[in-house]
């Protein structure tokens, strides 16, 4: 790097724009939204979308509820072409979707573009040219004159074409490619003189998308650009202002929800931010961003995790897994206070505490999207005991005593310390078996039962004791009672039972009752154990013997 990057690097100059009003505005509606995977997302991808599978994006992008789709570049090449061909010859667009195409600004690809658009029912044409600086300079060599006689000249050949299209709708767009990186002014000249060809209407829009092609600028710079645009450009109420943002300085999301405030009407941009170099704007953040506020985006991402599988599988790309909604580990807390928060906040949610959702930690109801609550909580070396307790419950109906929770949940975290990674409900149970209800040394029940007369109950047990055999009665005013007495006779030394309690474990356990106890020794010492049996009054028999195996 540079020990002086100002010798290398210049800062990028702000528009004026003293009197701007978007800090002021919040958003209360959704945009127009337009999809551009099967483009701009395309393009990007190191092996492109083949027919089929750019098909089956297609229909997942119908079913999301985009009315607006970018399907591609049919002037670029075969497939494109044939892929256009075959969405409208198999009327495969639902008659409310536009089809949009991209086509620059030059005669043999326009015509190209016309002949794939021949029988459609709605269509978009979409034409561009580079307007920046640096690329008038260095891509093109052309000065601003000539760069406006380009986009006019594109725009008159489109025109004198749409008589072709008879019977198909048509709306026009055109995007001055790096727009942000242009001089606002002389992107507000070449529009206008497109819109002098186009001569759009109020009844009759066009689209004009100002894309941040390559982001350059923070993105109030960007909503400083869209809003002196929407107040300066002539004509404001015949056009649909666009956004088209990228996402190199990583605020492409930013740059569209600050180019809405300052007035546009339309997004453009991809699922999950496939597309050029840092991609695309992330559409499924910025409608669940909207969402998350009250907002109907109009998009429909329900089961999103359907939504994932077809992008990943059609596109070769992965969603990674701190990806805003979609991540596979956006609902889950790792650390503990994150946890006990996130359980107190559902319960709250659930008991109906809240007109609306308000659960730390947790921007939207992950259910709403079709993921899972037991996905929020994993237990690793940061979680505390809430987490494992919630696991074990949610998962396996196991209901440890609060008490007990505090002895279990740091025997549960050197484990998983030692283990150095995140473990699974399935891995803690059985850590929880380990410790508490397989424990057979010293003691080990063989055979119990009682007997009740007048009130005092009577047990006769056999136990094996470091395997050898131990018979002993006991007498007290439960069973439980008895057998700690029992014990006593069997020259056990004095111990008591401080808690106890026991519930009926969910169906397809092995065993239909867990009982957990706690007994304290005479030197104060207490310890929890616990026993599964199809009898209850078994069950609390082993987890007594599992309290005094853990002493
Ligand atoms: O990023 C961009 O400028 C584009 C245009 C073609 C709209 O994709
Ligand atoms: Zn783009």
């Amino acid at each position: 790097m540079q020990k002086d990057p100002s010798k290398k690097y210049r800062p990028f100059p702000p528009v004026h724009l003293p009197d701007r009003q978007w800090p002021d505005r919040v958003l209360t509606q959704a945009p127009r939204w337009c999809s551009v995977d099967l483009r701009d997302g395309n393009q990007a991808l190191a092996v492109p979308m083949n027919v089929s599978q750019k098909l089956e994006l297609f229909n997942t992008l119908v079913k999301c509820g985009f009315k607006e789709i970018e399907v591609g570049f049919p002037s670029a090449s075969n497939t494109e072409f044939t892929f256009n061909r075959r969405l409208i010859e198999e009327r495969r667009a639902p008659d409310d979707v536009w089809l949009q195409v991209l086509v620059q600004a030059r005669e043999d690809l326009i015509e190209r573009t016309f002949e794939s658009l021949v029988g459609a029912k709605k269509v978009i044409i979409h034409m561009y040219n580079s307007t920046s600086p640096a690329q008038r300079r260095v891509v093109f060599g052309m000065s601003k004159e000539q760069i406006v006689q380009v986009a006019v000249r594109g725009a008159e050949l489109i025109k004198e074409r749409l008589p072709r299209l008879k019977g198909t709708d048509v709306m026009l767009q055109y995007s001055p490619e790096s727009f942000s990186a242009t001089e606002v002014e002389f992107a507000k000249e070449v529009s206008e003189a497109v819109m002098d060809v186009w001569r759009p209407t109020p009844g009759h829009k066009m689209i004009l998308n100002l894309p941040d092609t390559v982001e350059v600028a923070m993105p109030n710079v960007y909503a400083d650009q869209i809003e002196w645009i929407c107040r300066n450009i002539r004509d404001r109420d015949s056009l649909i202002i666009s956004l088209h943002t990228h996402n190199d300085r990583y605020t492409g999301v930013a740059a569209t929800e600050l180019g809405l405030l300052a007035g546009a009407d339309r997004v453009e941009g991809t699922l999950f931010g496939n597309g050029e170099r840092t991609g695309n704007l992330d559409i499924v953040t910025v409608a669940l961003n909207l969402y998350m506020h009250g907002i109907d985006p109009k998009l429909n991402f329900t089961d999103l995790n359907a939504v994932i599988d077809v992008y990943e599988r059609c596109t070769g790309m992965t969603v990674p897994a701190r990806h805003p909604y979609a991540g596979e580990l956006v609902f889950t807390a790792f650390s503990g206070s994150h946890q006990d928060a996130i359980k107190k906040g559902l319960a709250e949610w659930e008991r109906g505490g809240r007109a609306h959702w308000d659960v730390p930690y947790l921007t939207i109801d992950p259910n709403d999207i079709s993921r899972q609550y037991r996905e929020v909580i994993r237990v690793n070396s940061q979680s505390g005991k809430g987490g494992v307790a919630y696991l074990l419950e949610n998962e396996f109906g196991i209901q440890l005593p609060k008490e007990m929770q505090r002895e279990f949940g740091p025997i549960a975290n050197e484990e998983v310390d030692r283990l150095g990674r995140e473990v699974s409900g399935a891995e803690l149970k059985d850590m929880f078996w380990r410790e508490y209800i397989e424990r057979a040394k010293p003691w080990e029940l063989q055979a119990f039962e009682t007997e009740s007369k007048n009130g005092v109950v009577r047990c006769r047990a056999r136990m094996l004791r470091d395997g050898k055999t131990v018979d002993f009665v006991g007498e007290g005013n439960g069973p439980l009672a008895a057998l700690v007495h029992g014990f006593g006779q069997a020259g056990v030394p004095r111990f008591e039972i401080t808690n106890y309690s026991e519930h009926a474990l969910s169906a397809g356990e092995e065993a239909s009752a867990i009982a957990y106890i706690q007994i304290k020794h005479a030197d104060g010492r207490t310890r929890w154990g616990a026993g599964v049996d199809t009898n209850i009054e078994l069950a609390s028999v082993r987890a007594v013997l599992s309290a005094l195996n853990r002493s």
